[in-house]
């Protein structure tokens, strides 16, 4: 089963991310995928704005990693320039640390990601459009898309 969703402006995608983060639980993984300028950041600020984090979210790219404190933290984490070098982050230790984790770039460490997550793909259609495919895999989020999406 996968979602096939069309936004035509930053708010709209926002709005996508803050229906996903009313049915949120705990260790929840979301993977975006999508070339620079897709949107992947632009999610996650929506999914923040929703848990309540009034931090600007900018992409961490430098960082690999940005924790938000909130009643369900948030880690964020931009993969886009992790390398082999850099096997001093454990990036698998936050996905049972009981907040959300939304991973951009997410098809670096394909093969370590946990096979029960949210995949968010998203394509550039013009400008101010987007196309994004969401497919759960497990039924946690099966039926996490069933209700929201
Ligand atoms: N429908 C849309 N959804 C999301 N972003 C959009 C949309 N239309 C235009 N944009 C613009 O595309 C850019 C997306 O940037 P960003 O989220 O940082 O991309 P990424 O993190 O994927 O590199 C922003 O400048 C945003 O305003
Ligand atoms: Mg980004």
């Amino acid at each position: 089963m996968e979602y096939k969703i069309t936004t035509n402006s930053e708010s709209e995608t926002m709005e996508i991310a803050q229906n996903i983060e009313a049915d949120k639980f705990p260790n929840m993984i979301i993977c975006l995928y999508g070339e620079l300028g897709s949107g992947k950041t632009v999610f996650t600020k929506g999914f923040a704005q929703a848990l309540g984090i009034e931090e600007v979210i900018t992409s961490p790219t430098f960082t690999i990693i940005k924790e938000y404190d909130a009643e369900m933290p948030l880690y964020h984490m931009d993969l886009y320039r992790l390398n082999e070098m850099d096997d001093s982050i454990n990036i698998e230790e936050y996905f049972d640390k009981k907040g959300v984790c939304i991973i951009e770039w997410a098809d670096i460490i394909q093969d370590d990601l946990p096979e029960e997550r949210l995949d968010i793909k998203i394509k550039i259609v013009d400008e101010d459009t987007r196309v994004m495919i969401i497919t759960p895999y497990g039924q946690k989020y099966e039926e996490l898309c069933e209700g929201v999406l």
